[in-house]
């Protein structure tokens, strides 16, 4: 075995979300992620940069690589949810067509070792990086514990959070100059313009009983602009011509584990898509 097949080797010793280029031809195996394009983000040389939700750390490492001066690795849920424990409870609700439990997720199933860190901590010692990771909550940590950052980046966390209007208010409380919301968002065919905010307690969006809140792109503005930021500024929207989506098999399971009715004709045909936008303070 060669360097380079050793190298590969040891990365495919790791389960990873993200899939992130470690030289000598050896790429993680990312089962996730969604990757954004150069204008996602801001220069980030010479700035701080604080990456809340960081996971494998793709886009913490991404900023150091562009000359960031600091970047913090932010995470709690990922590095530290044993999701094997967590998924079969999970798939044994499915069958029982009960909603899950949330708060087994930091008793029942948090490992203290940190598995879901171990993908972030090989990378960081592969290439050689110097991003300083945090666990934390960031939705109740001491914010006074973690300072502010230049750059803020909150990239496919905000569905995820229960309270997304305060979460907005941290996320706000720690930028300086801008924080680069990434979301899952709705367009509604029909009601373009409209400020609205899907709720999921099921798990219809993508098998995750942890996708709560799905805004249009109007509400997610409104809700940054509630959370104190001054300007906001979309980077990524809705797509052009959103197509009829007809219902999925998990579709109609989530809509049977969250008692709701069948659609009627008074539901609009949607498109979900990630949006971007830039917050500033
Ligand atoms: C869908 S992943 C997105 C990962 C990465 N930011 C990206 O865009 O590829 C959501 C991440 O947010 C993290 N997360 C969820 N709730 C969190 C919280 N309260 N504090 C810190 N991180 C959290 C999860 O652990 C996970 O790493």
């Amino acid at each position: 075995m060669d360097e380079r097949e050793e190298l590969q080797a040891r990365t495919d010793e790791h389960i990873w979300f993200h899939t992130i280029d470690l030289g000598q031809g050896v790429v993680t195996k990312g089962l996730g992620g969604h990757w954004h394009g150069p204008d996602t983000f801001p220069d980030f040389a010479g700035r701080s940069v604080l990456d809340i939700g960081a996971w494998d750390g793709y886009y913490s490492f991404l900023a150091e690589r562009q000359g960031a001066d600091r970047v913090v690795a932010l995470d709690h849920y990922a590095w530290g949810v044993d999701f094997g424990a967590r998924t079969a409870y999970w798939n044994d609700c499915i069958a029982r067509g009960a909603l899950p439990d949330h708060s087994r997720d930091l008793v029942d199933f948090w490992a203290p070792e940190l598995p879901g860190r171990r993908g972030f901590e090989f990378a960081a010692s592969v290439l050689h990086s110097k991003v300083e990771p945090v666990l934390a909550d960031f939705a109740t940590m001491d914010l006074a514990e973690i300072g502010r950052f230049d750059v803020v980046l909150y990239l496919g966390v905000l569905y995820h959070m229960k309270e997304p209007l305060t979460c907005l208010e941290r996320v706000r409380a720690v930028t300086k100059e801008i924080a680069v919301i990434e979301t899952e968002a709705v367009h509604i065919e029909g009601l373009e313009g409209s400020s609205l905010v899907q709720f999921h307690a099921g798990d219809a969006l993508r098998a995750d009983f942890g996708n709560w809140y799905v805004p249009t792109i109007e509400a997610l503005h409104s809700w940054c602009r509630a959370a104190g930021f001054s300007s906001v500024r979309t980077i990524l929207g809705p797509p052009a011509g959103p197509p009829i989506e007809s219902e999925s098999r998990r579709d109609r399971l989530g809509r049977r584990i969250s008692g709701l009715p069948r659609r009627t004709k008074l539901s609009a045909p949607s498109a979900n898509y990630r949006a971007v936008v830039h917050a500033t303070p």
